[in-house]
């Protein structure tokens, strides 16, 4: 299995428009494989701009945000390409796509990196932070799954949280346990809102 690194890409449409969403770049040789479900907005736009921005940030209500509706974090221009990345990010790289493979559900846009920059020190592991990136994964997935299998992976994650959270990481969690919430309680509105 390759490599893949879970981080915040922005892309934008014809008219500039940017877009924000979290997603796993696959790591390809010194390349890396964007790979979006049809339909969505990340594939419009890397069809109709061939750039991307990946931001790399600790803050993991950015990522809990985006699958919660919460998708309005601040940006800037990126440095060369046309685009923008996350104003608060520890790093950011930006990518140029080089080829598209086609798929029924899920085409891959080779890119190769064009720029990276560093904006701030990296602070370290958090176990918190990771539990989070977990549940965010799974909010997304929560019709595909058992519901035995959802409460089980909720116990184990919790446990990260109840003892290495801080104040950000416990937000980012209530955001997504509201979300899981929803939909358990077949509020189907709510639970899917991305
Ligand atoms: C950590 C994480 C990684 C994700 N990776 C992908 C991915 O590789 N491809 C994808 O289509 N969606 C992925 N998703 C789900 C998308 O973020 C979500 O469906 C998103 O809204 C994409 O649709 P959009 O471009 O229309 O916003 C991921 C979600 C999370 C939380």
């Amino acid at each position: 299995m390759p490599r893949i690194v879970e981080t915040i890409v922005t892309t934008t449409d014809a008219a500039g428009t940017p877009h924000i969403a979290p997603l796993g770049l696959i790591e390809d040789g010194d390349g890396w494989i964007i790979a979006p479900f049809k339909p969505s907005r990340t594939l419009d736009n890397l069809t109709a701009n061939p750039y991307a921005v990946a931001s790399h940030t600790g803050d993991v209500r950015v990522i809990a945000g985006c699958v919660t509706g919460r998708r309005n974090w601040p940006t800037v221009p990126a440095d060369i390409v046309n685009g923008v990345r996350l104003r608060d990010t520890v790093s950011h790289w930006e990518l140029a796509v080089e080829r598209v493979t086609d798929d029924a559900q899920r085409p891959r846009f080779h890119c190769k990196i064009v720029h990276t920059a560093s904006h701030a020190v990296w602070s370290g592991y958090n176990r918190a932070e990771a539990a989070v990136l977990e549940l965010a994964v799974l909010s997304t997935r929560l019709a595909m799954l058992p519901p035995e299998k959802i409460d089980a992976e909720l116990k184990y994650l919790e446990i990260a949280i109840s003892k290495t959270a801080g104040p950000r990481e416990l937000e980012a969690w209530g955001w997504l346990m509201d979300r899981v919430n929803a939909f358990r309680s077949g509020d189907a509105d709510a639970a899917r809102k991305k």
